[in-house]
């Protein structure tokens, strides 16, 4: 068999790059800027199939343009809102994702926003460069305490429930919200909201770890940030297009928010930029998966998915409709 062609749209680690270049003929892109729909439909004449980051938008419009020879994506994330997986199904070009081995490292970004976000790390950190530290208080930085809180999570899944697991190491009660109870060893204690309301309504803090679909698009928003207690913080680590920006922004200026923590934001990487003069945001550059260990071990996946693809396996993580 011809050695298959590639068009790889960003820039992967080293080592990935490497194997990638050793086991495929491939169409780079060394500017590593994201790619729009004309870049992608004309590198991808050539190609057998394409490795994608989250910066590329797959929707019906590109799928249904690009060249019959398209038989797989192998995209470099775990969430896959950016493709149009019933399109993809559709013309029968395989998808792959990369679960799993990003885990941990997104659950520690969780806890990162989260305590960053109660204690208030932004404006500590702020104060302190600005020289603006003048002396020791007893009534100056006063965060949110979170040992024995209660802790909402939007999605238990893989990720959901590792940072359930963090979270047990601070006391915190855990309770989620999912489309169905999960059974899990360890978070036989975790309490299952089958509503949003009565999940919204425990939420001292509120850990956003779901996909974002047409059901979680503008979770949060006016009503549902009404329905959580006062003084509540909100993390998110999964997608920017489950909060209605305009919401949390009102929120947490009047304080009916405490404090919340975010990693992605809705048009990245042009956030909103009402959030930058907010002192009680804690937020981080969509960095869950940014460990040299864990940002290798998804291209590997994504080429194990793609040398079983070629060679007729089963892949280890296929996107199915
Ligand atoms: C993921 O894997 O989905 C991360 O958010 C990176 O896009």
């Amino acid at each position: 068999m011809p050695i298959p062609r590639l068009l790889v749209t960003r820039v992967f680690p080293p080592d990935v790059m490497a194997r990638l270049k050793q086991d495929y003929d491939t169409v780079t892109n060394e500017d590593d800027r994201p790619l729009n729909h004309d870049d992608i439909l004309s590198l991808s004449q050539n190609v057998d199939a394409i490795l994608c980051a989250g910066t590329e938008r797959f929707d019906r419009a590109l799928i249904n343009t690009l060249p019959e020879n398209i038989r797989m994506i192998a995209t470099y994330s775990v969430g896959y809102d950016h493709i149009d997986v019933a399109a993809a199904a559709d013309r029968g070009i395989k998808l792959s994702n990369t679960p799993d081995v990003l885990t941990d490292a997104t659950a520690d970004v969780a806890f990162l926003c989260l305590l960053g976000a109660a204690r208030m790390a932004h404006s500590c950190a702020m104060t302190l460069r600005a020289g603006e530290w003048a002396r020791w208080t007893a009534g100056e930085f006063l965060g949110v305490h979170v040992t024995g809180k209660r802790l909402g999570i939007l999605g238990m899944g893989r990720i959901g429930q590792a940072v359930a697991r963090r979270a047990q190491g601070f006391d915190m009660q855990i309770h989620y919200h999912n489309r169905r109870p999960v059974d899990v060893p360890g978070l036989e204690n975790a309490v299952f909201h089958e509503t949003a309301d009565s999940f919204l309504g425990i939420c001292d803090f509120l850990s956003i770890n779901c996909g974002l679909s047409e059901e979680t698009k503008y979770f949060i928003n006016d009503d549902s940030i009404a329905k959580m207690p006062d003084n509540a913080v909100i993390v998110n680590t999964a997608r920017g297009g489950i909060i209605e920006d305009a919401a949390l922004i009102r929120a947490l200026r009047s304080g009916k928010i405490a404090a919340a923590g975010l990693d992605v934001f809705e048009n990245e990487p042009h956030l909103n930029p009402d959030y930058l003069d907010l002192d009680n945001l804690f937020v981080l550059p969509h960095i869950g998966s940014a460990t040299v260990e864990t940002r290798n071990a998804m291209g590997f996946m994504c080429l194990d998915n793609l040398d079983a693809f070629f060679a007729g396996r089963p892949m280890i993580s296929e996107i199915t409709p």
